[in-house]
C-alpha cells in the first residue's frame, strides 16, 4: 500500500520533469510558470487512490494522472481570465504575467497536452478513457458557462447551483476517480461508486471554495479574498443571502449587487457583514458536510482493502479543512 505523501512525490516528481519547448517561448513559458507554483495537486493524487484501490498498477496510471493536472491548471489559467482574477497560487495569474491573447493560447496547448498524456493507457481501455475524459471535459465547459450566466441572473435557486457546480467541479474529480478506477481494472458497478464519492467530495469541495472566497486566510489563500463578491458569483453563501435577507439586509444587498462603481474592497465589507448577520456561512458548511458523507457512503459500498479505503477517507477529510 502506499501512502498518499509518497503518491504526491511521485506525481510533483514527474510534473518537475516533464519538459516543454522553447519556440515560442510566449507559448510554453506560461505552462511551465503555471505548473511550477503547484497547487495540492489533489485530482492526480485521487487518480491514482483510485487505481490502487482496486489494485491497480500505479505507474501505468502516472501519465494520466499528470494529463488530468495538466487539464486542470489550463482550466484555471482560462477561468482566471474569465473571472478577472488577479492572483493564483499566491502569484499573479498567467493572464496578468502576460496577456488574455497568451493565456487563451497557453492554455489551449495545455488542453491538447492534456489529452497525449491521457492517452499513455493501454490499448484495450484507451477509447473508454477518452470517453470519460472527453464527457468531463464537456462537463466543466457547460458548468463554466453556467457560472458566467449566473453573474448578470438574480434568481438563482440552490438547485441550479448546485448543478452549476456539479459540471464546472465536481465532475472533474469524480471522472479522475473513475480514470484510476479503469486503469485499475474495476468492475463497472465500482468505477460508479468511486465516481460518485469524487463527484459528492467535489461538490462539498466547492461549498468550501465558496466559504474561503470570503473567509481565508488571505496569507495562506493565494487568491484575491472576496473575488467571488466583486463578480456577483452566484455562489451558495450569496444566494442563500438574497434568500434570507429583509428589511435593510435586504435593501443592502441589492444596492451592491447593483451598483457598478462600487469599490472593491467597501463592497466585499459590506456583503460580507451582511453574510455574518445573517449566518450563510454555517448553512454552507452544513450542506458541504452533507455532501462529505454521502461520498463516504458511497465508499463504503466498494469491497476494497479497508486500510486504502480509511486513508482515502481521511485524504478528503483534509481536503475539506484545508486553508488554500
Ligand atoms: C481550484 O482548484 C479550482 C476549484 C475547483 C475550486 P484547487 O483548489 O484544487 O486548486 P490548486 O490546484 O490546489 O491550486
Ligand atoms: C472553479 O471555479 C472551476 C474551475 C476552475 C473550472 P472558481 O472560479 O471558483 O475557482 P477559483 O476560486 O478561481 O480557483
Ligand atoms: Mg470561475
Ligand atoms: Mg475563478
Ligand atoms: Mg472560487
Amino acid at each position: 500500500m502506499y501512502n498518499i505523501s509518497q503518491l504526491q512525490d511521485l506525481i510533483n516528481k514527474a510534473i518537475a520533469e516533464k519538459s516543454y519547448p522553447n519556440n515560442p517561448i510566449e507559448l510554453y513559458e506560461p505552462i511551465r510558470y503555471i505548473m511550477a507554483l503547484g497547487g495540492k495537486r489533489m485530482r492526480p493524487a485521487l487518480l491514482l487512490i483510485a487505481c490502487d484501490l482496486f489494485e491497480g498498477s500505479i505507474m501505468k496510471a502516472l501519465q494520466p494522472a499528470i494529463g488530468i493536472e495538466v487539464f486542470h491548471n489550463f482550466t484555471l489559467v482560462h477561468d482566471d481570465i474569465m473571472d478577472k482574477a488577479p492572483l493564483r497560487r499566491g502569484n499573479p495569474t498567467v493572464h496578468e504575467k502576460w496577456n488574455d491573447c497568451i493565456a487563451i493560447l497557453s492554455g489551449d496547448v495545455m488542453h491538447v497536452q492534456a489529452y497525449q498524456l491521457m492517452m499513455q493507457v493501454d490499448d484495450s481501455i484507451l477509447r473508454e478513457v477518452l470517453n470519460v475524459f472527453s464527457e468531463t471535459a464537456t462537463g466543466v465547459c457547460e458548468g463554466q458557462q453556467i457560472d458566467m450566466n449566473f453573474e448578470s441572473l438574480q434568481e438563482v435557486n440552490i438547485n441550479e447551483y448546485l448543478e452549476m457546480i456539479r459540471l464546472k467541479t465536481a465532475v472533474l474529480l469524480a471522472g479522475s476517480m473513475k480514470i484510476g478506477a479503469i486503469i485499475g481494472n474495476a468492475q463497472p458497478e465500482h468505477a460508479e461508486a468511486i465516481y460518485k464519492f469524487g463527484e459528492n467530495l467535489g461538490l462539498a469541495f466547492q461549498l468550501q471554495d465558496d466559504i474561503l472566497d470570503i473567509y481565508g486566510d488571505p496569507e495562506k489563500f493565494g487568491k484575491q479574498v472576496g473575488g467571488d463578491i466583486i463578480a456577483n458569483k452566484k455562489t451558495f453563501l450569496l444566494i442563500k443571502a438574497i434568500e434570507l435577507a429583509e428589511d435593510l439586509d435586504k435593501e443592502e444587498l441589492t444596492y451592491w449587487l447593483n451598483e457598478e462603481n462600487a469599490k472593491p474592497e467597501v463592497k466585499v465589507n459590506a456583503v460580507s457583514e451582511i453574510y455574518n448577520r445573517l449566518g450563510v456561512r454555517q448553512l454552507a458548511e452544513h450542506q458541504m458536510n452533507t455532501f462529505a458523507e454521502k461520498a463516504l457512503s458511497a465508499l463504503e459500498k466498494i469491497p476494497a482493502n479497508a486500510d486504502k479505503k480509511n486513508a482515502l477517507r481521511v485524504f478528503a477529510e483534509q481536503l475539506l479543512i484545508r486553508e488554500n
